[in-house]
């Protein structure tokens, strides 16, 4: 039995992909290619539980280490459970800066504009300017009780700070060497740094010609709110193991989503969408036969960089990786006022989840789901340490993307249906209890091809 649908999904594939380029628009209700097994997955889609979990968690921002984060770290460990899973929390540290609420600079009793560059400390410092050019060797220089006056360029802002300071400034102003303002950045956090802000060029050239003709010139610097330190976030676990241990193939398949979002941004479609989706689809696979283990990951701290993805993978043992045959990360897919679904993968080249998804999109909509370069997601540690990894997002973005706009009232249901329904049969077919062994399964795809060509000759 499964043979033959395996050899029929494989004949649908062949059939729309190589010569039936007028079936492509055909939809599945008419062509019948939406497999009994597909059905046995996407009846149990509820969209409304995927909706309403993106409405929970979407009522704060959810900043990574935050505590509004760790409360949809909670939500999300207590949906696990109550599906019937045993969900792992797995806390990591990582290096956070605040940016500072209050930035302030008067010169001589002038409000001047500014702005702060990153990792800058706080503090409220008054006193006399002195103007040391590019700050590129202070030694010999003692500006004890004075603010250094800078210009842009030949070394990093990071250099210049930490030159001054060296030399005994207080405060440190950096003024553009081109047209408009900075803003710029310290690279990292240091202790040896002290306050700085940025001038305009127009600004800078007016105070050093005041210094130059003699004149004392006073500045105060407040800066308020800033703070760089250890912070800590979460990543959730949930593992569906094969129900047969004799079955086991010994494979995962990870399905993952991260769940923190931008200051200041509801992230309902970034990311409560894909969080969602990976709490229905646990719900949905919790009594499912498989012989393959669906590991459904939310992670922490993506919006700062990936940091909670990677710190899960560059955790796992190389024996844990090579056990991972695939991650679908779900990102964005939900928006009503974003494109159509997409696929991007670290290298561009397809892969075992392209290629599986491609074949479920052809068989649930008549049409294959394209696929493209692209990072910028959970997907990228996955795929830098070797494992088929795909994102999956619509394009071209909504235009809420990270504002404090990208709120429930812009969720589609029909999108979140379509990716539920091609990401689940994506993954039942190749997660789904058979006879085969571990080393047909990586196989599968090459396999069923075969057996079509086979079929067709006789
Ligand atoms: N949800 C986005 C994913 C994304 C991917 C947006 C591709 C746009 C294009 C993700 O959360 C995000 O915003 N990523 C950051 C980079 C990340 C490493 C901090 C981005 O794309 O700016
Ligand atoms: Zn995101």
């Amino acid at each position: 039995m499964k043979k033959f649908l395996l050899a029929a999904t494989a004949a649908a594939t062949l059939t729309f992909g190589t010569v039936g380029g007028a079936a492509l628009a055909a939809k599945p209700a008419e062509t019948g290619f939406q497999s009994a097994m597909d059905q046995r997955i996407i009846n149990q889609i509820n969209v409304d539980n995927i909706y309403n979990d993106i409405d929970h968690l979407q009522q704060t921002p959810r900043v990574a280490a935050s505590e509004e984060e760790y409360a949809a770290v909670q939500y999300i460990k207590e949906k696990f459970e109550e599906y019937g899973y045993e969900p792992e929390i797995q806390e990591f540290e990582f290096f956070g800066y605040t940016a500072p609420h209050t930035v302030e600079l008067t010169v001589d009793g002038e409000s001047l504009n500014t702005l702060p560059f990153t990792y800058t400390p706080s503090g409220e410092v008054t006193a006399p300017l002195e103007y040391v050019g590019l700050a590129t060797d202070l030694t010999g220089h003692d500006l004890t009780g004075k603010i250094a006056l800078v210009e842009r360029g030949a070394i990093s802002f990071a250099d210049k700070v930490v030159n001054a300071a060296a030399a005994g400034a207080e405060g440190v102003i950096i003024f553009n060497n081109a047209a408009g303002v900075i803003n710029g950045t310290l690279g990292g956090a240091n202790d040896n740094f002290v306050p700085v802000v940025s001038l305009t060029q127009a600004d800078g050239q007016a105070i050093l010609s005041k210094l130059n003709s003699g004149e004392e010139v006073s500045a105060s610097l407040t800066i308020l709110g800033a703070e760089a330190s250890m912070r800590t976030s979460h990543n959730v676990i949930a593992s569906k193991k094969p129900n047969n241990k004799n079955k086991d193939n010994g494979q995962v398949i990870t399905l993952t989503s991260h769940h923190d979002s931008v200051p200041g941004a509801p992230g309902a479609n970034d990311n409560a969408s894909g969080t969602a989706m990976v709490l229905e689809l646990a719900r949905v696979f919790k009594n499912v036969p498989t012989d393959t283990e669906i590991r459904f990951i939310t992670f922490g701290a993506e919006e700062l960089g990936l940091i909670g993805s990677r710190y899960y993978v560059n955790n796992l043992p190389q024996s844990e990786i090579n056990r991972i045959a695939a991650n679908f990360n779900l990102d964005m897919v939900g928006s009503r006022d974003a494109g159509d679904l997409v696929m991007r993968t670290v290298n561009g080249q397809p892969n075992l989840v392209t290629e599986l998804s491609q074949a479920s999109s052809l068989r649930l909509n008549g049409a294959s789901t394209p696929f493209a370069q692209g990072g910028s997601s959970d997907h990228v540690p996955f795929g830098e340490a070797g494992i088929p990894a795909a994102l999956f997002i619509h394009s071209p973005l909504e235009p809420w993307y990270h504002t404090p706009e990208d709120t429930i009232d812009k969720i589609s249901k029909e999108k979140l249906q379509d990716v539920a329904q091609i990401v689940s049969t994506a993954i039942y077919d190749y997660a789904r209890f058979d006879n085969k062994g571990p080393k047909a399964k990586k196989e599968k795809e090459a396999v069923s091809t075969q057996m079509y060509f086979e079929e067709s000759l006789k």
